[in-house]
């Protein structure tokens, strides 16, 4: 039997965690499907790092049970180092030594190059993270991101199924961010599946498909983004499911729009616009349009502009959803 193709990729069910007399983790739950990149978002100390090193066989859970595609944490240690590359949040690399050394090393290390005969696994590695121009760089005097990059490699080395990444765009310069994230999708796209966490919650969020926030070591919410949104969108306007094309939401919402045209022409185009609330300067030269609804209020603003022939470069929501998410389900717990 196939253990690991019915199981979801990682499943965590009423985790609990104490440090002291300070509960960390507090009946935690969600689950990560396969060839999911899934974001473990939440603040510095909800308790993100401890949950991933008890799902990385490091740390014993205090109760509850942690799973990796149906392998027990805590009595399948080996299937599950197996199956998981882990890259914790701070580590270090070996300084004095080249790229590929370095790769060469852990491959040894780990047993699948053919006891330092076959390094096919070492190229494959330079190839897929893109170090190959890189090889007989001396690790100490690459830049943070390059680093990063060389870690990724080393957790790939063994193929693991599961990429379980602590912070993996912490400290990254922007460019080294967006080739973090074209990484990790060229990884989805082999079948693996990512879980990553972030305390920055914009950091590495559109490659996400599921999320789960974390709070004092509480689950607020978890499942895919699109889901969550609709969750909450019908629970905040008591509306039934297929109702929701129909009845005009009463959340407030900004749009960015970018037209070629002044502030005055906008306002006067949209001076009959039932759902519009203000237009006011937005940011980087656009303007910024008030307006109470959903995206049938949003259609009409556009055709109002269209219709005034105002043209119109731009619309965008003010907050991407994941934003507009986390705001909404946290501000009951933050004081
Ligand atoms: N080894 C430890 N001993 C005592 N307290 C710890 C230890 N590790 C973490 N903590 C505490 O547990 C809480 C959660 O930490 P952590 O899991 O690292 O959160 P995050 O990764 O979300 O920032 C924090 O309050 C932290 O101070
Ligand atoms: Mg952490």
């Amino acid at each position: 039997m196939n253990v690991a193709a019915e199981k979801p990729a990682i499943r965590v069910r009423h985790l609990w965690h104490r440090f002291g007399a300070y509960d960390v983790l507090r009946d935690v739950s969600f689950d990560v499907g396969h060839g999911e990149i899934f974001g473990f978002i939440g603040p510095n100390g909800a308790g993100k790092t401890t949950t991933i090193r008890v799902m990385s066989t490091l740390l014993e859970p205090m109760a509850g049970r942690v799973e990796v595609c149906g392998y027990d944490v805590s009595i399948d240690q080996d299937e599950v180092r197996r199956l998981i590359g882990y890259m914790p949040d701070h580590a270090g690399v070996y300084d004095r030594i080249t790229v590929r050394e370095y790769l060469e090393f852990f491959a040894d290390a780990y047993g699948v190059s053919s006891g330092g005969k076959n390094y096919a696994v070492v190229e494959a590695v330079l190839e897929l993270t893109d170090l190959d121009k890189l090889e007989s760089k001396l690790v100490a005097t690459m830049s943070k991101g390059m680093k990063q990059r060389l870690q990724l490699g080393r957790i790939l080395l063994h193929d693991p199924k599961v990429l379980i990444l602590d912070e993996p765009a912490s400290d990254l310069d922007p460019r080294a961010r967006i080739e973090m994230r074209d990484l990790l999708m060229e990884l989805r796209s082999m079948g693996k599946t990512v879980f990553l966490s972030s305390h920055i919650l914009t950091e590495l969020a559109d490659v996400c498909t599921s999320v789960a926030i974390l709070e004092r070591g509480k689950m607020v919410v978890s499942g895919p983004i699109t889901e969550i949104a609709e969750r909450l969108a019908r629970a905040r306007e008591g509306v039934h499911v297929g109702d929701a094309a129909r009845t005009p939401s009463v959340v407030k919402r900004t749009l960015r729009l970018r037209v070629l045209a002044t502030e005055n022409v906008v306002r006067a185009a949209l001076a009959d616009a039932p759902f519009v609330t203000g237009v006011g300067p937005g940011p980087g030269g656009s303007l910024a349009v008030g307006f109470t609804g959903d995206d049938l209020a949003v259609a009409d603003i556009v055709k109002r502009l269209v219709d005034a022939k105002v043209p119109v470069c731009g619309v965008e929501p003010e907050r991407n959803e994941l934003e507009r998410i986390f705001l909404e389900v946290t501000k009951g717990d933050l004081q």
